[in-house]
């Protein structure tokens, strides 16, 4: 799969999960077999980005893979300057938020928020997509809630923008994060527009991965919950799409591991202030 002139090993990316995909998380997912692990959202407003916190937030230029950011904010001049600056400290592809639920970003009008107004969705992504010579991919909820739905509008208005990639997530706004997804709007979305479609919502195992894959017609997957815990997710499903076979669980002993080694790299990261005093 490629997106823009870049690439992708495959086409199961790791996603952005604030508080969870920090830096380690990210390179753990990478080495799991993720063809891309997208940083965290940041707000479109550099005046929060100069704490310490918000700085580990950002990406940096010796990352593995490719370095995806994604961005959140309702006025278009300020997400085209976050493009900017993200890409100037080293983003290869931008991200734009528009599938958050959580009120204090939706009362901004950020997020989901934006999907009740195309007109405004569509302002910011003309001024992110001219802002950057970078991809620039887009992030929805499928629809705002049941009675609001133009999801397909949304891909559409993407589509005319530039946007090079469109990931949906398969739960109204409405819904949050519980109650079962439902795929019919990302295959419409896939029927009706050229770019890329990047499927995301519940998919914890092989068996499902095929499957929405199969049904939506989508070219990429998206997996987040099921990565916790268990990053090896991706090359179980990468196993399974390649052929037919399931992979057999992973040996403890690895497990341990790959745990070892994440906490070493948490304490490297935040400092070893930050974590556990030991660690075998
Ligand atoms: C703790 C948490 C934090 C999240 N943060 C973000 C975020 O910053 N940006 C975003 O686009 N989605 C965010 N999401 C949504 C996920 O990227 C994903 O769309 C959602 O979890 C559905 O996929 P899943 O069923 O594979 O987990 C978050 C989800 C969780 C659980």
């Amino acid at each position: 799969m490629q997106i823009g002139h870049y690439q992708l090993t495959n086409c199961l990316i790791s996603a952005q999960m604030s508080g969870i995909t920090d830096r380690p998380f990210r390179a753990l997912c990478h080495t799991m077999g993720a063809g891309i692990a997208v940083s965290k959202m940041l707000s479109s407003n550099p005046k929060v980005w100069r704490t310490d916190k918000s700085r580990l937030h950002m990406v940096h230029s010796d990352e593995p893979g490719l370095r995806s950011v994604q961005i959140a904010g309702c006025d278009p001049d300020d997400m085209a300057a976050a493009a900017r600056i993200n890409v100037a400290s080293g983003a290869q592809i931008i991200d734009i938020n528009m599938g958050c639920p959580a009120k204090k970003v939706n009362r901004k009008l950020a997020g989901s928020a934006l999907l009740q107004y195309p007109d405004l969705v569509k302002q910011i992504l003309y001024a992110v997509v001219n802002a950057v010579d970078v991809p620039v991919k887009l992030k929805i909820r499928t629809d705002w809630a049941s009675e609001h739905r133009n999801c397909v509008e949304i891909a559409q208005l993407a589509e005319d923008c530039g946007i090079q990639a469109l990931t949906i997530h398969s739960r109204t706004r409405a819904f949050l994060f519980n109650g079962n997804a439902g795929y019919d709007s990302i295959r419409a979305a896939k029927q009706n527009v050229s770019i890329l479609i990047i499927a995301n919502g519940d998919i914890t195992d092989p068996h499902e991965a095929r499957a929405v894959l199969d049904y939506t017609g989508a070219d990429a997957l998206m997996i987040g919950r099921a990565a916790q815990g268990k990053p090896w997710i991706f090359q179980e499903i990468q196993h399974y799409l390649d052929t037919g076979e399931l992979l057999p669980p992973m040996p403890l002993g690895e497990v341990k591991r790959l745990l070892i080694k994440h906490i070493r790299e948490l304490h490297g990261f935040y400092g070893q202030g930050k974590g556990a005093p030991d660690c075998p």
